[in-house]
């Protein structure tokens, strides 16, 4: 399976498939890495691993389309077969999202549909939440709002902060997101207009 990774930041959930791959745990190529900060850590941690890594600055660009109009023409270049979104912390525009429905996938820090969007390990502890974790899920055009893969759970401890819980959330994404792409990898589960379709539990 040939896998395009999308990410802005650090790229720890990137070397979590890197070291899967390099362990013979996961039958993946990855084509490359794309990022939409130059300064990102991931783009070294890709370069390491001998991926090409490609970054874009959204500061060239008038709109949002435009931009995505851009990164996925070199995303596509690479033919990818599936597209993992590993800390991409921007929007994608709706055209591309379509254009790529069921070969996308991301991982989220929260039990979806718990908190979209932003800052979840503060939301989850400013609600009191008991529980909280991760999810992978198929990209559709509305945010984090895509089937679920799979999830990962949590307990909150009562003396959490935001970065205690957030580290704990991580530590757990990493198998998360290299069982996820495992399952397309195997053929197990696929997505098809939006509807996602198990041939087994994955659990
Ligand atoms: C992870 O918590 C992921 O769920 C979120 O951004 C973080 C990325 O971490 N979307 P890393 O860059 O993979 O280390």
């Amino acid at each position: 399976l040939r896998v395009a990774v999308l990410a802005s930041g650090r790229g720890s959930n990137l070397q979590a498939l890197v070291d899967a791959r390099d362990a013979g745990d996961l039958a993946i190529d990855i084509v490359g890495v794309f990022s939409d900060r130059a300064e990102a850590p991931v783009l070294e941690r890709a370069r390491r691993a001998g991926i090409r890594a490609t970054s874009l600055a959204p500061a060239g660009f008038a709109r949002r389309a435009a931009f995505d109009a851009a990164l996925f023409a070199a995303v596509d270049h690479v033919q990818p077969h599936l597209i993992v979104c590993a800390g991409y912390m921007r929007l994608i525009s709706s055209a591309a999202v379509r254009r790529h429905l069921g070969r996308m996938i991301n991982i989220h820090p929260s039990l979806l549909p718990q908190y979209p969007g932003l800052d979840t390990h503060a939301r989850a502890l400013a609600d009191g939440a008991t529980e909280h974790g991760a999810s992978v899920h198929f990209v559709i055009p509305a945010l984090d709002a895509g089937p679920v893969i799979a999830q990962a759970r949590v307990p909150v401890l009562p003396d959490d902060d935001a970065a205690a819980l957030s580290q704990r959330v991580l530590a757990r994404e990493h198998a998360l997101l290299v069982r996820s792409v495992a399952l397309i990898a195997d053929g197990r589960i696929d997505c098809d207009g939006g509807h996602v379709r198990l041939d087994r539990s994955p659990l």
